[in-house]
C-alpha cells in the first residue's frame, strides 16, 4: 500500500492483502496493510458482489482484492482502487472487535496490546521503534563498530544495585539448602546463583578492550518496584563501548549519536510523526494555556538535531539548583546544603526544560551516589560519569569513563562489597593491557517515547513487563 499510494499512473492489475478498517456506504473499504499509516481506498460495486460477501466486510476482517489502481474521483486521496475481485481471508466479529473505528484510551489498548497495533498511533509507534533500532545499527555499521552479544544470563550484578530477577533451575518450592539455610546454587544447572541481566557493559568491556569498538542491543531486566512511566522491568539497551576513548569523547560519540538517528527517522518516517504530531497538537489544544507545549513534536527533533547540548558538571548543576526558584518564592526543598545527594527528576526536568532549555550532559558526579566501575577523578570525590537529559524525558543515556586503574578498582569494589571472586575476569582487563575507556547506555524505549511524544513508556514496547503488565 505504501508503494501504491505514491504511483501517479494508473495501475492495471494488482492484489494487495490487509484489514478493513471501515466499511462506509457498501461501496469504500479503508484497507490497511501496515507498511504506512495510510489506508487504501477500496472502492467496491455492490451491484457487481454477492450481499453475503458485502455483509463480511467488517472492521478488522483480512481480506484480498484484485482491482485496478486509478486517479480517486472522491477527496480525500489520490489514489484508490477499483476493485474487480474480493475474498475474505478472515472473518471479524466486528460486534465483539475491540478495536472500533473511535478513539480508544491507551489503558483500553494496553489491555490489548495483542490488537492495538491495528490502530494508527500505535502502528506508527511500532513502525518507529523499528526504524530507530535500524538506524541504531547503521550507525555503529558505519562509524566501526562491532556488533556484541552480552549474556542474558549472568553471575554478575552489572550495576552493584542489587535490582536483579533471579534465574534458577532449581526446584523453587523446595530448593536444596546449605547449612545455613541458604539456597545451595551448585546444584543448580548453572552451579551458581543467576540472574537476568541488568546491563551487558561489563561483558561488552571485555570485547571493547580486543575489538575496539563495540556496541550491544538487547533486552535488560530491572526488578524494581516501580510504577512510573518511565521505568519498565523488561526494557531494551543500547551499550556501545570504546577503547581509548576518554569522558569527553564519550560524551561526542551520545550527541552525535543521537542526533544521527533522529535524523533517520525525520527523513524516512515522516508520515508517522505527521500523524503524532497532529494528534499531539490536538491533545494540547484540550490543554489550559500554560500546560501547553512551545514546540511541535517535529520541531522538538529538529531542535535536538540542529543544537548542542549543554555539558554541565554536578557540581555547577548543584549551584545552579541552590540558587534558583523554581515556582517564584519557594527554592527546592533539597539540595540546599547537600552536595552529594542524588539529583530527583523535578531537578533533572527544572534544568533541562526551565533553565537550560535543550539536552543536557550532566558530568563528575559524587563517586558515592555511582556505580563502581566509574573512573575516579583526581578530586578522589567525583566520578567520570555522565547522564543525558532530554526534554520531557529526564535521564535517556547514563554512561562513563570506566576505572582502568587495578588498586583503584579494588577499592572501589571492597567500598561497594563486591567479592573479588566474583569479577575476576573483569579485574583480568586491568592487569593484561588495560588502557583508557569508555561506554554508555541508551533507555532504547525512553529514546522511542522522546522520537513519538507518547508519554507513557508502556506504549512504545509491544508487550511491557511491569509490575501490572505480564498478561501476554
Ligand atoms: O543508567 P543505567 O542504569 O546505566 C547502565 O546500566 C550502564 N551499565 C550503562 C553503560 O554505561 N553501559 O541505565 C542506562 C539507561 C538509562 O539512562 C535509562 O535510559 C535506561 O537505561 N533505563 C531504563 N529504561 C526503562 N526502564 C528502566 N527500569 C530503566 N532503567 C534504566
Ligand atoms: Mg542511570
Amino acid at each position: 500500500v505504501s508503494e501504491l499510494l505514491s504511483q501517479d499512473i494508473v495501475v492495471p492489475e494488482l492484489e494487495i492483502k490487509g484489514w478493513v478498517r471501515t466499511f462506509r456506504a457498501n461501496r469504500f473499504i479503508a484497507l490497511n496493510d501496515g507498511s504506512t499509516i495510510n489506508n487504501i481506498q477500496c472502492v467496491v460495486d455492490f451491484n457487481n458482489f454477492d450481499e453475503s460477501l458485502l455483509k463480511r466486510i467488517t472492521t478488522g476482517a483480512a481480506i484480498q482484492v484484485k482491482g485496478v489502481l486509478v486517479e480517486s474521483q472522491g477527496k480525500g486521496q489520490k489514489v484508490e482502487i477499483q476493485v474487480s475481485e474480493l475474498e475474505i481471508l478472515g472473518d471479524s466479529d466486528a460486534e465483539h472487535y475491540p478495536i472500533q473505528p473511535k478513539k480508544h484510551s491507551f489503558e483500553f489498548l494496553r489491555e490489548n496490546a495483542h490488537l492495538r497495533t491495528r490502530t494508527n498511533t500505535f502502528s506508527a509507534v511500532m513502525r518507529l521503534r523499528s526504524s530507530l533500532s535500524f538506524a541504531i545499527h547503521k550507525y555503529f555499521n558505519e562509524h566501526g563498530f562491532h556488533y556484541m552479544h552480552s549474556p542474558i544470563i549472568t553471575g554478575s550484578d552489572a550495576e552493584g544495585a542489587g535490582e536483579m530477577f533471579k534465574v534458577t533451575s532449581l526446584d523453587s518450592e523446595n530448593p536444596p539448602r546449605n547449612e545455613d539455610g541458604t539456597i545451595d546454587y551448585s546444584q543448580d544447572f548453572f552451579g551458581k546463583e543467576t540472574n537476568l541481566t541488568v546491563s551487558g557493559q561489563l561483558e561488552a568491556e571485555t570485547y571493547a578492550m580486543s575489538l575496539g569498538k563495540v556496541y550491544t542491543f538487547g533486552p535488560t531486566f530491572r526488578a524494581e518496584n516501580s510504577n512510573t512511566s518511565r521505568h519498565l522491568a523488561e526494557f531494551w539497551m543500547i551499550e556501545p563501548e570504546v577503547a581509548f576513548m576518554n569522558l569527553a569523547g564519550n560524551m561526542d560519540l551520545a550527541e552525535d549519536f543521537l542526533k544521527s538517528v533522529i535524523k533517520y527517522i525525520l527523513s524516512t518516517n515522516r508520515e508517522d510523526l505527521e500523524f503524532l504530531d497532529q494528534r499531539l497538537q490536538d491533545e494540547d489544544k484540550r490543554k489550559p494555556q500554560a500546560e501547553r507545549s512551545t514546540m511541535t513534536l517535529i520541531e522538538k527533533l529538529n531542535f535536538v538535531t540542529d543544537n548542542n547540548f549543554k555539558r554541565v558538571s554536578y557540581s555547577e548543576a548543584i549551584d545552579i539548583l541552590r540558587n534558583c526558584k523554581p515556582n517564584k518564592k519557594k527554592k527546592f526543598k533539597y539540595l540546599i546544603n547537600e552536595w552529594g545527594t542524588d539529583l530527583q527528576s523535578e531537578h533533572e526536568r527544572f534544568l533541562v526544560e526551565k533553565h537550560f532549555k535543550c539536552p543536557v550532559i550532566l558530568f563528575d558526579y559524587p563517586a558515592n551516589i555511582k556505580a563502581f566501575y566509574m573512573r575516579l577523578n583526581d578530586d578522589g570525590k567525583t566520578v567520570r560519569a555522565m547522564d543525558i537529559l532530554f526534554p520531557g524525558i529526564g535521564e535517556i543515556v547514563g554512561g562513563a569513563q570506566r576505572e582502568e586503574r587495578l588498586d583503584v578498582l579494588k577499592e572501589r569494589m571492597a567500598a561497594a562489597n563486591i567479592p573479588e571472586e566474583e569479577l575476576w575476569w573483569y579485574l583480568d582487563l586491568r592487569k593484561y593491557g588495560t588502557a583508557v575507556h569508555s561506554g554508555f547506555g541508551l533507555g532504547f524505549e525512553r529514546l522511542v517515547m522522546f522520537a513519538t511524544g507518547m508519554s507513557n513508556i508502556r506504549d512504545v514496547i509491544p508487550f511491557p513487563r511491569t509490575p501490572q503488565n505480564a498478561e501476554f
